[in-house]
């Protein structure tokens, strides 16, 4: 019986894996580790298999997904797969005209900026989306004991995408509409909540243990911004998904200042990146809530005592606190050293064992 950890492989055993245990803040035996972007190209084996097909293209190929995402978990030994797609999939299903561009990032046709716009945001349903439902059925087939994360993009990175017409660094187009006509913003947000709770609920639904809201470029706003013109969106995802009861993961980069809001929106466990300590993000995030993170995902660059000393000062940030899942800061770097991450997996499993 190899299953991809070595974990159990009685489904029943998967209410008690050490994630899903930190993320409702139970006593764990190690500290639960996974990477955000643990599948794609740092790994040799996902290069190989995506040669000559588009990233949408395989997200919306159920027998690539489940490689994909079993792929770090073979490798690594994480404590958790993070569901293989990405977070325009739901917006390309309702017929939004996009696409993923290699070494860019989603880039859409036709930016989204009048109230004309928003009849492009129809609705998603299950049956727009059937090959994630197939796709998560066999992986959970597959990953046995491994919890899987489905996840989606939140409201307001998803509008910065849309409004900007891709990756944006000040976000100018997404603000000017959000300041300048707070109805139609509303609405537009309003919408996207819809879209990425049905997509949450598909994943959850075909047996996703836990989901992740990625709020990737939210840290742009302050905090009164983020409570009037966002934060409501955010919570309508996670009201929707609450029923269900799996952990609810919400992260972003930057958002030092957003921490306890972001908690507030609804999440179960707050990411934080690594520019506030881990234990002053928990400080900050407040109690009744797990904390993931925080290591820079550059500190992966540096030899290797140096990447045990930096691993050591998060896993000494999170002593005491009730629920703590390691992850980096931010995503793994396209050009990691794979065994590094192994490594990484391996040392805060002994150290926090200890
Ligand atoms: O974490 C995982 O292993 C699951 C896979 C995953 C992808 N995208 C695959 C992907 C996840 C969780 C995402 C989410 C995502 N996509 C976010 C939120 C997370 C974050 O990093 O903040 C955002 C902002 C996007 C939008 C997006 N898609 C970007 C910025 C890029 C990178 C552009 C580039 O080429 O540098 C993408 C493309 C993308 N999504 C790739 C992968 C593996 C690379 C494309 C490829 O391999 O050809």
């Amino acid at each position: 019986n190899d299953r991809p950890t070595g974990q159990p492989s009685n489904p029943e055993d998967l209410k008690d894996s050490a994630f899903l245990r930190a993320c409702r803040r139970e006593p764990v035996p190690h500290t639960p580790v996974w990477f955000m972007r643990q599948a794609g190209r740092s790994l040799p084996e996902y290069r190989k298999l995506r040669e000559g097909i588009g990233m949408l293209d395989s997200c919306m190929r159920p027998d690539l997904v489940t490689e994909i995402t079993l792929q770090p978990v073979r490798r690594h030994g994480v404590d958790a797969a993070i569901y293989f797609s990405d977070i325009v999939v739901p917006l390309k299903a309702i017929g939004v005209e996009l696409d993923i561009k290699p070494g860019v990032g989603p880039v859409v046709e036709r930016p989204i900026r009048t109230r004309a716009d928003l009849e492009r945001l129809r609705p998603l349903e299950p049956g727009d989306v059937s090959y994630v439902t197939e796709a998560v059925r066999m992986l959970t087939a597959e990953l046995g004991g491994t919890p899987l994360i489905g996840f989606a993009g939140a409201p307001f990175t998803l509008a910065s995408y849309l409004v900007e017409g891709g990756p944006s660094r000040n976000h100018e187009h997404t603000k000017a509409l959000m300041y300048g006509d707070p109805e139609l913003w509303a609405d537009l947000l309003d919408r996207l909540a819809g879209i990425t709770a049905a997509f949450l609920k598909v994943q959850i639904e075909a047996g996703a243990s836990a989901v992740q809201l990625f709020d990737s470029w939210v840290g742009a706003l302050s905090p009164a911004d983020y409570v009037r013109s966002v934060r409501p969106a955010s919570a309508k995802v996670f009201d929707a998904v609450a029923p269900y009861g799996v952990p609810r993961i919400h992260f972003g980069v930057g958002t030092g200042e957003l921490l306890g809001l972001m908690g507030e929106a609804g999440a179960d466990v707050v990411g934080a990146d690594w520019r506030v300590p881990l234990d002053e993000a928990a400080r900050r995030i407040g109690p009744g809530k797990a904390v993931q993170g925080n290591l820079d995902p550059a500190v992966l660059f540096a030899p290797r005592e140096a990447v045990e000393t930096q691993a050591d000062r998060v896993l000494d940030a999170a002593k005491g606190l009730e629920g703590h899942i390691f992850n980096l800061g931010h995503g793994v770097l396209p050009d990691t050293d794979p065994e590094a991450l192994t490594r990484l997996v391996s040392y805060v499993h002994e150290r926090s064992a200890r």
